[in-house]
């Protein structure tokens, strides 16, 4: 493994230990986990991430012909896996628009070396797809659910969808085989923040983990403002006071969420804090784009084309090799040091960049 740093890691899934490598970047952060947007549209038209206003004019969605093959992607993913990537996230846009989801979850469920299969989805098309899901060999699955309110919902979703829809997708996840469902709700003072403890409410003692993000300044379009934004703490004494919380420990190194479980057994709920308490200095991440762009950072401005690596006759070790220069040489942080720099600086929409 010339000119890699590496550590070991012991591979639990095997008896002997196992010399894995650890990609590094510049601030020592190992590349463990990929987000991969598999489709840039979508079927809703959240206010904070794809608002309707900011679709005028030429459609801003990729040519279906430049989304990437299944092919391409389980080529993807294969690289990632050789750099020691054992978690994948699906995401979009909305991926169960891709026709070929189904296929796409199969063969990267083939893919050497990948534990963890996970997506994010708006949740309406599940009653129909998710026992093909399950079946393929999707591991984990995370809902987008703003308010059960259907007045506020609709207004954070575009008008698109409701709240009982995805509800019945959520039981159909369910029903599908798959547990500890993630509930990803992004609160939006003065929007959806008055109906929060009632989702809270509901999913306390369902098994699912409600998480509570806070609305992030990503892309160009969703009018973000610093006073739009509700601290996770405050959630965190409004749950508490209400219900007793305690602490959990990190499930792994890297992680969004600050986990706290109820104090009585009935499950956990999820702060995400990016904005009051980011998590750079721990961040794994790495995004590809629908069309094979590759980012170090969900802010990052400008990408790298991976597409001619892919479809060229690049092989695989040289595709695995750019991999590792370009996150060797990762040094964002951004979250940490939104304060210092413009608004706006031409970063990515989220629809473009993943979830
Ligand atoms: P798993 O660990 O795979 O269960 O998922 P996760 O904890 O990474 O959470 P998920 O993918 O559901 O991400 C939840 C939300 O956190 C995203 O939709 C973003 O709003 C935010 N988020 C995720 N990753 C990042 C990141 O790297 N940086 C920032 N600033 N926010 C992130
Ligand atoms: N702030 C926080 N999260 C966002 N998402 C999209 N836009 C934003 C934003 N501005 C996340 C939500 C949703 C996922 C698909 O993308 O968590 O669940
Ligand atoms: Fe679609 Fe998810 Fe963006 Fe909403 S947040 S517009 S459901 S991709
Ligand atoms: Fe990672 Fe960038 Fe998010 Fe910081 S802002 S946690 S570096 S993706």
């Amino acid at each position: 493994m010339k000119g890699l740093e590496t550590h070991p890691v012991l591979n639990r899934n095997s008896e002997m230990p196992l010399l894995r490598p650890e990609v590094l970047d510049r601030l020592q952060r190992p590349l463990k986990d990929l987000r991969l947007s598999v489709i840039d549209r979508c079927n809703f038209r959240c206010s904070y991430c794809m608002p309707e206003s900011s679709l005028k004019g030429d459609s801003p969605f990729l040519p279906r012909a430049q989304l990437l093959t299944v092919s391409e992607l389980s080529r993807l993913v294969r690289a990632f896996a050789s750099l020691g990537v054992h978690k994948v996230r699906l995401t979009g846009g909305e991926p169960l628009l891709r026709q070929d989801f189904i296929d796409i979850v199969a063969a990267l469920r083939e893919v050497p070396g990948l534990k963890d299969l996970s997506m994010t989805t708006n949740g309406v098309l599940l009653p129909k797809l998710a026992p093909a899901l399950k079946q393929a060999g999707l591991s984990r699955i995370t809902v987008s659910l703003d308010s059960l309110d259907k007045d506020v919902f609709a207004r954070m979703s575009g008008g698109r969808g409701t709240p009982d829809r995805v509800l019945e997708g959520i039981s159909a996840a369910s029903a599908a085989g798959f547990t500890r469902i993630k509930i990803n709700c992004v609160v939006h003072k003065g929007v959806n923040d008055h109906t929060v403890m009632d989702l809270v409410e509901h999913f306390r003692g369902s098994g699912h983990i409600v998480r509570l993000i806070e609305f992030l300044d990503v892309g160009s379009s969703n009018q973000w403002r610093r006073e739009h934004v509700v601290a996770g703490n405050e959630w965190l004494q409004r749950i508490h006071a209400r219900w007793p919380l305690e602490p959990l420990s990190e499930s792994q190194a890297g992680e969004t969420a600050e986990r706290y479980k109820y104090r009585d057994g009935l499950g956990e709920i999820g702060l995400i804090n990016s904005i009051t308490r980011p998590f750079c200095g721990a961040c794994c991440r790495v995004r590809v784009t629908a069309n094979g762009t590759l980012y170090g950072c969900l802010f990052s401005a400008k990408g790298t084309p991976l597409q001619p690596l892919l479809t060229g006759n690049s092989d695989d070790a040289a595709l695995s090799a750019f991999i590792q220069d370009f996150w060797r040489r990762r040094t964002d942080r951004y979250s940490e040091t939104r304060h210092l720099l413009p608004v706006n600086a031409g970063r990515q929409e989220m629809y473009r960049m993943g979830g």
